[in-house]
Order: structure tokens, then sequence, then C-alpha cells
């Protein structure tokens, strides 16, 4: 018998999708193609504000192939679609007249051919009735609203611990809107069958797609069918169910045929949510050795009039980043003539840790104290708001090892001290501390007489490796080879799943195919309980190790037999069980839930004359607990870093105050980071295996964003001597 590798969690192995992607053959929602397919392209609204006064379809109806322009006047009544457990769905699309937004679908045309559909799109005639549009976060006419999530805190009193500080930091920082921009473009394929109807969909939660499109059809949710087995980018853009969503498969109900509805470039920047900017007053109050005694953060981020996002919790970072007895914290939104923002990478943390972190070099500063040092005198050991010990925390050992990754002590702390010719050097650095996320999630295994397993959720793989690290996960705990575990996912007839979002998916799928793993070994032990030929038979869970394809005694493993064996003795094809997780609860376990914590160091260069801003330099250390692939663990983190980089120095939504249409949304014109703007990335990972989840997981896929950007201006600051608090970091801002 050939010995397998044992350990094949916490290997970097490929990817277990590589080579289909590699050779175009994974499925995304946009390749489907069903007989008889024709498709939808849609009109948008070029007003921010007011009502449609009337539309015009006949010049549209003429083209030929054109089988239906559809608008408000004949669109079949579609009901919004019910509320997530986290937020609302959009109001359902082409039901009314009045427009909240530049760019609101207000028709859309069915054709047999997308070119006709796009040139029949240019010939519909709507007319207008504008009223004032309200488009800037700092419009004293726009209305605000509490955080209806209730994610404010307090604790202590920060007026009395500001009073009493040596120094205090007042500022505002900002960051503008930015936009998702995954290079694929969403598409929803559509068709019906009767009243069942089956999508193939860009999105991160196929079960949330499959619920949203039932009660907007009012058909019954075990009729529809979504499939998202690959996804392409999301950066969160998928979260949601967008009206496009909704309106491919009105299409096809209207027309009769299966429909393909592919957004373009422009429209991914008005259909699927945007990082909402965010206005942030900071006040710090410290002692003269560097203890704070005080930190009040307030933030205001957009929402759209009749749609809202989760309120993007900004300030979290402040009450749960370090240990200060009094903080405030309060986040609102309000409301704009503006397309809904969205989760995008970070949500809320990578805007906040840009202001936090920032506001803390200025302390540092002010006070004569490294940024580094700061931070470690006011290092959070317990979580400071449940007063609990973390379930992990190495965010010490990640400034320790960034600091002697980086060089970090061969600074000098003067700005504008370092300087090679005419380029000013800067050093900078930012700590991170995310926040924790899981979800219910389901998951189902089965082994068969061949002895493979197929392991299956409807949860989806955005990009970040869950194909693999499930594969991985699913081989450990089976004692299979990787290339004995099948994955399936991204199907709502699989076992629920939660969202691929909140950097939650490996721990909560991993945890509910940890326990699936466990219910099929208990099943095979099950089977032979009274086998007299089996040497495992009167034995549980606790007495077994899976190895090698087999179930042996712990204490004797020569004691044992194969899933084949077992399988062939009672003439059973396979065996399958099914497994689940919720997340365990901080008081129950006595430990605060920990997220993925990280040290970030950036040298930045700046031309002097002309206040160009290079990266030169970004050296990562990261703590998500156990790290199931650092191969595909440390790509997130680079992926994370480039977005970051592009946070810093280049992304910003730009929106014309006068009419509100976005005036960059090409990628001609809304600029992200390309291979010149990025230097090496250096990427570590330290910590133990967290102890809130069976799998010992935090996530990794958006903590590689966060603390990019403000550990980039903290940099040009100690380059320049200049204090940028606005993103992002152009050149327009140094001179
Ligand atoms: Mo993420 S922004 O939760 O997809």
């Amino acid at each position: 018998m050939t010995t397998v590798e044992r350990t094949v969690l916490g290997v970097g192995i490929d990817r277990v999708d590589g080579g289909q992607k590699a050779s175009g053959s994974a499925p995304y929602s946009g390749d489907v193609t069903y007989p008889g397919l024709v498709h939808a392209v849609l009109v948008r609204s070029t007003i921010a504000a007011g009502r449609i006064a009337a539309i015009d379809a006949s010049g549209a109806e003429e083209v030929p192939g054109v089988l239906a322009v559809v608008t408000h006047e004949n669109a079949p009544r579609v009901q919004r679609s019910p509320a997530t457990p986290l937020w609302r769905q959009p109001p359902a699309p082409l039901q009314r007249t009045d427009i909240v937004h530049h760019g609101q679908y207000v028709a859309m045309v069915v054709a047999d051919t997308v070119e006709q559909a796009t040139e029949a799109a240019r010939l519909v005639e709507v007319a207008y009735e504008p009223a004032e549009a309200v488009v800037r976060l700092d419009d004293p006419r726009a209305v605000d609203v509490e955080d209806p999530y209730g994610s404010d805190q307090t604790r202590g009193d920060s007026a009395a611990g500001l009073a009493d500080a040596d120094v205090v930091i007042d500022a505002q920082y900002t960051t503008p809107d930015e936009t998702n921009n995954p290079m694929g473009l969403f598409a929803t394929v559509a068709a019906w069958d009767g009243d069942r109807l089956t999508v193939h969909d860009t999105t991160q939660w196929p079960d949330s797609t499959r619920n949203a499109l039932a009660g907007a059809f009012g058909v019954p949710e075990s009729g529809v069918r979504v499939l998202a087995p690959f996804v392409g980018g999301g950066f969160g853009a998928g979260l949601r169910v967008w009206p496009h969503v909704i309106l491919a498969a009105m299409a096809a109900r209207v027309v009769g045929r299966p429909v393909k509805l592919m957004l373009t470039r422009p429209q991914m920047f008005t259909g699927i949510g945007h990082r909402p900017a965010t206005i942030q007053r900071i006040r710090l109050g410290a002692r003269r050795d560097g203890t704070l005694t005080a930190i009040e953060h307030e933030s205001v981020q957009p929402s759209a009039i009749d749609d809202d996002n989760i309120v993007e919790s900004v300030t979290t970072v402040s009450s749960v980043g370090y240990a200060c007895p009094n903080v405030t914290t309060r986040d609102r939104l309000r409301r704009l003539n503006v397309p809904v923002p969205t989760s995008m990478r970070g949500p809320g943390d990578a805007q906040g840790h840009f202001g936090l972190e920032c506001a803390l070099d200025e302390l540092a500063y002010e006070l004569g104290i490294d940024p580094l040092e700061l931070r470690m005198r006011n290092y959070a050991e317990e979580h400071p708001q449940l007063r609990l010990p973390w379930s992990s925390k190495a965010l010490r050992r990640c400034y320790e090892l960034g600091a002697e990754r980086f060089g970090w002590w061969e600074r000098d702390p003067q700005p504008r001290s370092m300087r090679r010719g005419d380029t000013l050097i800067g050093y900078g650095m930012a700590g991170v501390t995310f926040f924790w996320f899981q979800q219910p999630c389901e998951a189902r295994a089965t082994i068969d007489r061949e002895g493979r397993a197929f392991v299956r959720s409807a949860a989806t793989d955005i990009g970040t490796g869950t194909y693999t690290v499930m594969t991985q996960l699913s081989a450990d705990r089976l004692g299979l080879r990787v290339d004995q575990v099948r994955m399936g996912l991204g199907d709502t007839e699989l076992p629920s799943a939660p969202m691929q979002g909140g950097s939650g998916m490996t721990a909560s799928l991993g945890s509910a195919i940890h326990d699936a793993a466990g219910n099929l070994i208990a099943a095979f032990l099950d089977l032979v309980a009274d086998d007299i030929a089996s040497p495992l038979r009167g034995l549980t869970a606790a007495d077994v190790v899976a190895v090698d394809g087999r179930l042996q005694r712990r204490d004797d493993p020569a004691a044992g037999e194969s899933y084949r064996e077992m399988l062939d003795r009672h003439d059973l094809p396979d065996l399958t069980a099914d497994g689940s997780a919720v997340p365990a609860k901080p008081e129950e376990l006595g430990l605060a839930p920990a997220g993925p914590f990280a040290a970030r160091f950036a040298e930045v260069h700046v031309d002097a004359d002309l206040g160009r801003i290079s990266v030169a330099r970004l050296v990562t250390v990261v703590d998500a607990g156990r790290i199931l692939n650092p191969k595909t663990a440390r790509s997130q983190i680079i992926g994370g870093a480039v977005g970051g980089i592009g946070m810093a120095l280049l992304e910003e939504t730009v929106t014309d105050p006068g009419t509100g249409r976005i005036v960059n949304a090409t990628f001609g014109d809304y600029l992200i980071a390309v291979n010149a703007d990025v230097p090496d990335l250096d990427v570590s990972f330290v910590g133990d295996p967290d102890r809130f989840n069976p799998v010992g997981v935090k996530g990794v896929g958006e903590i590689g964003l966060v603390g990019v950007a403000p550990a980039i201006a903290n940099a040009v600051f100690h380059a320049t001597g200049r204090r940028i608090r606005t993103l992002p970091l152009t050149l327009d801002k140094l001179l």
C-alpha cells in the first residue's frame, strides 16, 4: 500500500480549479447559453431625480430582431423582494415613474442578438420631469438617518477623557466613493419552464438570489434554482440581488425564451453598488507617555433614497482596536440621489482604518513617540468592549516581525529627512484590527465505493480559493488524498450556505464541512457497529482516525478497514452525511471572537518637484489563525494589497454635482492599480489556530486591503511633512 501525504492542511497546493480556469472551461454565468437564447439590454435614466413623463418605444420596436421593449407601462408586476436578515433588497425595477438616481433602469429591450438590443435601446426615447437632486455628501439639504443596526459604541466618558488629556488630536478625514470593479461583467441568464425558473448569476450568495426571485415573482422557492459555480471577482458587488437580476427573469417571462443579460462596464458603476464615501471626525486624547485617554470617532456615509445597504460600521476599529477607557463611536447614513452603495472589500474597516490609523500617526508626531511604539503602548490585550479574552490575537507578533522584515527601526523619525537625489523617501505603518464574521452554514459529504468523496454546499468561490481549501479540509478530515475529493459549490440545490462575504466563508463553510465529515465517519462506524467482520465494530468517532482512505483504531493503526471494504461488504453504493454549523456565542466560550489582525509597513518615494507618489515596498504580517493553504492565502493578501494601493493613490468614483452622473465610469477613466503601481509585496503569516471555530481559521479575504491606505498616507507625511487627510493621495494635494 502506498502511503499518502497525511497532512494536506497548511500545504500550499495549487488551486484545484486552476486547470478549468486557465483553459477557459470554467462556466461563468456570462458563458452559459441555451437553445433559443435571446438578449436583454437596459436603458438607464439620464436624470438623478424626478419622474418619467413619457416613453416612446416605437423607434426601438422597429429594429429588426426586437422581441419586446419593456417599460413601467407594460412590465409585468413584480414585488419588491423580501429583505435578508442583513439588508433590504432594492425596489422592484420598472414598476414606477419616479427616478431617484442617475442610471436607474427605465426600460429594457429584448432582441435576438445583443447588437440588435443595444441598437434598439439607444432609440428608446424617455421624456423626464426633473427635480432637484442631492448628490453630495456635504450637501446640507441631505437627510440623515441614524445607524439602524445600532453599531454605535460607548464606554467610559470620552468628553472627560479628552478634558483629561495632555495632547488632543482633532481632525477630519474623508474617503471617496469607490467602485467594485471585477474584471468579469455581471451577467444573468434566466430560463422559465412553466413556473419553474433556472438562473445562472454572478452572485456571492445563490440562496439569497433564489429567495429574492421567488419573492419578486410570487413563485415557490423550491421552483427556483440559482447556479453560480464560478463567479469571477465580486469584491462585495455580488452580495445583493440587483435589479438587473430580476429584469433578466422578467425578460425571459415576457418573451417566453431564455434570456441573457450582461451589464456594460458603465452599468457596473451604477448597478452593482460601490464603496460609500465617508466624512470622519476623529478626536484622540493622550497623556505625554502615549496612553490614550479618549477616542471619539464619528462618520457619515451616503445611502440611496429608497434603498439601504447594511450600514458600514466605519468606526468599529475605534471601539475595538485599542485599550482606551473612554470611547464614543457613531455612524450615520445620509440619503442622496445616488445608486445604493454596497460592501466593497473590507467594508467600513477600509475607510475607518484610514481615519484612525492616520490620526494615531498624527498623535505620535505630536508626542514625539514612534508610531509603532504608540500602538504597542495602547495594545488591547483583551477585547476592550466585551472585556473578554480574544479567541486569538497575535498582533504584537505582527508588529514585531513586520518591523524586522521592513527595517522599521532604521527610519529617521524626522519628516522629510530621508532623501535620495530628487526622491523623498518615507516610511509609514498602520495596525489592523478587522471585524469577525461567521454565519450559519450547511454541507453534505458522500463517500462512494471507489473511495472517493463528494462534498458540497450552495456556497460560492469568488476566486478566493474556496474550492481548494475546502477540498484540503475535507481530505484531511476524511483521511483521503486531495485528488479523491470532489467539491461542489454554487448551486441552490445543494445544502444552504451564507454569502461569500465578510471574510467569513472559510469559518462558516469550513465548520459545516468539519461537522459533515465527522458525521460521515460516524455513519460508517454505525454501519459496522454490529458487524463481526469489522475491526471497527462498536467503536465511536473518538476511537478512530481517518487516514489513507480508511478508518483505523487510534490506539492500534493496524486495526481498521477502508471505506470501500465497508461499503462492499454491506452492498451499498455510497454513504452520505449532512453537517451544519452555527457561530459560537462569546458568553458560552468566554471568548471574544477575533477577526484577523495585521501590521503593515510602507515605503513610498515622492518626487520632490512633481509630487508624484509611488509605493516602493509594502510589508504585511497577518494573524489569520490557522492558514489552510499558504499559497491561496498569500494570493488573497496580495490581491487585497493591490486594491489597497488603488484606494490610497488612485481610486475615486466622481459624480458630477450638477447632474448626478458618474463621469469616470470606464476602465479608461476610473484608475485602478496596475503592475507598474505595485511593488514586490512581502507577506507573512503568524499566530495560532483561532479558538472560536473548530477549524481554527479567521478570514483572509479582506484584511489584505485594510490598512494599506493609512500606511501609505503616513509614509507620504514622513517623506514630505505634508499631511493629506483626503483619499486618494493624488499629486495635486501635495503641490
Ligand atoms: Mo465582501 S465586501 O463582504 O464581498
